[in-house]
């Protein structure tokens, strides 16, 4: 059987239910018959299943492992001993690196819950298919955003999450360091949180994240983690990433997507946006500015970020990614601003130049 064939199948099936065996045909360039030849063997391996006669045929993916649990939060409960009870048995067979990142997920998510969440239960689950690791953590405490704002007193939840998203952020600091989320996050692929009202998913892509936010009446807080069994993330290498050096160890570099800065309906404009974008930055040496899914900024956003900020804060050094012709014009034109200034950073630069 050919493995590229095969994976193809597996990772369409979702999608394309109905109609994956011609699918996959046009894609290889082989006979429908081949392809519902290896979707029978699939479905024997017990990796997909089928329902329907003939032209009506649907396959999806099975869960071939889908368990879940239910505990009621007391002091003994120890987030390792869970992961080994409960979970392990049914991810030994993993790559480590992948084995690594589920183990770390599971605990800091379940430790998230007997620390920050005052629920007095915790559920969880662990799912398996041809093409997914799934682990999901919910309590039914205060909720993660609304538990933010209050500490942090904020005016909304979604600032909650703009500020949760840059992490070194807890709302406890004389035990926690505000990594745990934030880390966890960029290790799978898909990261999603659900608690009244919002709805927060960040996806890996190719070269990329993506982050979407939506509306959830969630009660307390539930966490999925996604992960390819395949996958060939290291969680040596998540750490790296945002370390000040390659190899070395801290926490330096913070990732922050600007969208989160807009509310439904605004534009980036003002200098109470761009404020509220900036606070806690002088925690990191390093700030990556993702425009993605932001068209446009206005001129007073701008200046405050790469003008004012930077002048004040020569030692951070501010870069940014995914701009847009107007927003890298914007951005360029406060830089000019700078040099007849007082002071240009040399530290602001655009990291795909
Ligand atoms: N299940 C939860 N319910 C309510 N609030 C939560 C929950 N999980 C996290 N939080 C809030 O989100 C903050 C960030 O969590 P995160 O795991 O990133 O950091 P931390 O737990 O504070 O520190 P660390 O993980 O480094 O020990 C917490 O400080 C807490 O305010
Ligand atoms: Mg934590």
């Amino acid at each position: 059987m050919n493995t590229k064939i095969r994976e193809y199948i597996l990772n369409q099936v979702t999608e394309h239910p109905g109609d994956v065996a011609t699918l996959t045909a046009n894609e290889f360039q082989v006979s429908r018959q081949t392809i519902v030849n290896y979707l029978t063997k699939l479905t024997n391996e017990g990796l997909i299943t089928a329902s329907g006669k003939t032209r009506a045929r649907k396959y999806e993916l099975v869960n071939f492992i889908d368990k879940e649990f239910f505990k009621l939060v007391v002091p003994e409960l120890q987030e390792d001993v869970l992961w080994r009870e409960d979970i392990l048995p049914y991810v030994k067979d993993l790559n480590s690196n992948v084995l690594d990142i589920c183990q770390y997920g599971f605990t800091e998510i379940i430790r998230n819950v007997f620390d920050h969440s005052e629920s007095k239960n915790v559920e969880y689950s662990i799912k398996r298919n041809a093409i997914c690791v799934n682990l999901s953590v919910s309590d039914s405490g205060v909720g993660i955003f609304n538990k933010i704002q209050k500490y942090f007193k904020l005016n909304d939840p979604r600032h909650a999450l703009l500020e949760l998203t840059k992490g070194k952020l807890t709302s406890d600091p004389q035990h926690h360091s505000g990594e745990g989320i934030f880390f966890t996050s960029r290790m799978f692929d898909r990261f999603m949180i659900l608690s009244n009202p919002l709805h927060y998913t960040r996806l890996s892509e190719v070269h990329d994240w993506l982050v979407e936010v939506g509306e959830s009446k969630q009660k307390g807080t539930m966490v999925t983690m996604e992960i390819p069994p395949y996958s060939q993330r290291t969680m040596q290498s998540v750490f790296d990433s945002y370390a000040p050096e390659k190899d070395s160890y801290g926490f330096t570099k913070t990732h922050v997507p600007i969208k989160l800065a807009r509310y439904e309906g605004e534009q980036l404009v003002s200098r109470s946006q761009a404020r509220r974008l900036l606070a806690r930055f002088e925690r990191f040496q390093e700030v990556l500015l993702d425009f993605e899914g932001v068209k446009t900024i206005g001129q007073s956003f701008a200046d405050e970020i790469f003008r004012v900020y930077q002048l004040e804060h020569p030692e951070i050094n501010i870069m940014w990614i995914n701009e847009t012709a107007d927003v890298k014009k914007m951005i360029m034109r406060t830089i000019v601003n700078l040099e007849t200034g007082v002071k240009k950073p040399d530290s602001v630069a655009s990291q795909k130049d």
